[in-house]
């Protein structure tokens, strides 16, 4: 018998700063509207100057952990984006910051904004070799473009993790997945760039045509249909792109939905990535945990889809299945309270924030003390970085 394995706890991280994307609009002297309502984003999280995406991983882990324990986490995978490191883990440092024990294997996946749902299913086929074994999948990354570019209003940054598990509380990880990748360059970072560079309107074309591919891959090996999804989070670089990514599987399943009824069915998934911004690897599964929070009926046995992209391109499409009693596991206070304790940036302030540069020199290099996070980046010395506990 295979056991039911999928998502036990799911917890999310975020910066300590944010801001207003009204504020941006000013500044560039840009109707504001064109956030809000054509991308869809009312406030993006920045970090400060003592957090990267160690300090928010370690954060959304340490919250598993504290509730769930250690026993049988025999595995750790870091998704990412926005690596610190060409070749050390950056799970090895939130394995000693959480105080996991040695008896756990921990390793780095990059494919974009996709890796978390590859880690995802890589716990999936550890588990079903052995059920007594439990995986912390953590993804966690920051968006960064130039200052001025088109991409500046879809930046973001955030963390989450999750338990992977046999008899998970949340969330069963169900047969077939459906997968499609394409070599395209429509968004990538060489390792020379601290930001990102994009093809804006080739990302859309090649994120829905990914998903498109991953959809036909899922149908034709005997996946649901649409109408038997109640709701479907999909991969959010900005909420729109959801809802364009909604209308084109509806589409080539032969509906032909208004932009209302897309809207309304994707709410939900929406509310957590419109003021936290794009969190890459994450974004998916922020969005599961904002349907989760936020839907107001009663999910159990309803079926969700998941809809990950990484550019580059991989995508995938796969079902799970909502378990009895989920909303006792819920985050909802301890997300709301993170979301909403975010410091609020003016637009020169996060100018010199996006404008600050570690030394390249490996000389002694102190952060600000800035963050009121559990865990923060205290800087740099030997060409090494050094972390530490706040709280
Ligand atoms: N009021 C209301 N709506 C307005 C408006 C106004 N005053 N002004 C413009 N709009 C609408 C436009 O009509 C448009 O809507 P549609 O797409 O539905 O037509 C929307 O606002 C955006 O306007 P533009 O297309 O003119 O915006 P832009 O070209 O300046 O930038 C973008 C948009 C290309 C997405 C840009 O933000 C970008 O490059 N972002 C980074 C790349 C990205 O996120 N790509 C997504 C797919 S790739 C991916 O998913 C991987 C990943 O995470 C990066």
């Amino acid at each position: 018998v295979v056991p039911r394995i999928g998502i036990h706890d799911l917890a999310l991280a975020t910066s300590h700063y944010a801001l207003p994307l009204t504020a941006l609009a000013d500044h560039h002297g840009i109707d504001p509207a064109k956030f809000t309502v054509g991308i869809g984003q009312d406030v993006m999280s920045v970090l400060g100057p003592d957090e990267d995406i160690v300090t928010m991983a370690a954060e959304a882990t340490s919250r598993i952990i504290e509730r769930n324990g250690t026993d049988g986490i025999r595995t750790l995978l870091f998704a990412t984006e926005s690596g610190i490191d060409q070749s050390k883990s950056a799970g090895v440092y939130v394995h000693q910051l959480v105080g996991l024990p040695q008896q756990v294997r921990v390793v780095e996946l990059k494919q974009a904004c996709y890796s978390a749902t590859a880690a995802l299913q890589f716990a999936v086929g550890l588990i079903a070799r052995d059920p007594s074994q439990k995986v912390l999948v953590v993804a966690s990354d920051v968006a960064r473009y130039d200052l001025g570019s088109s991409g500046e209003s879809t930046q973001g940054a955030a963390a989450a993790a999750m338990l992977v598990q046999a008899d998970p509380a949340l969330l069963t990880v169900e047969n077939p997945a459906g997968v499609f990748t394409e070599d395209v360059m429509d968004f990538w970072r060489p390792n020379y760039r601290s930001t990102a560079l994009v093809d804006g309107k080739g990302s859309i074309r090649a994120y829905l045509n990914a998903i498109g591919g991953a959809w036909e891959d899922y149908r034709a090996q005997g996946g649901a249909s649409l109408e038997d999804f109640a709701a479907i989070c999909y991969h959010q670089p900005f909420t729109k792109m959801a809802s364009k990514a909604h209308r084109h599987l509806a589409v080539l399943s032969g509906a032909n939905p208004t932009p209302d009824e897309v809207a309304a069915y994707l709410a939900d998934t929406m509310r957590y990535n419109r003021v936290i911004g794009n969190s890459y690897t994450a974004s998916v599964y922020v969005a599961l945990a904002s349907l989760l929070d936020h839907h107001e009926g009663d999910l159990t046995g309803a079926r969700v889809g998941l809809a990950s992209y990484g550019s580059g391109s991989v995508a995938e499409f796969f079902g799970g299945v909502v378990q009895p009693g989920y909303r006792e596991h819920l985050r909802v206070a301890e997300h709301t309270a993170m979301i909403d304790s975010r410091v609020m940036l003016d637009h020169t302030a996060y100018e010199v924030l996006h404008k600050t540069t570690l030394p390249e020199d490996g000389r002694e290099y102190l952060t600000a003390r800035e963050t009121a996070r559990p865990y923060r980046f205290a800087g740099l010395g030997d060409h090494q970085r050094r972390y530490e506990r706040t709280l």
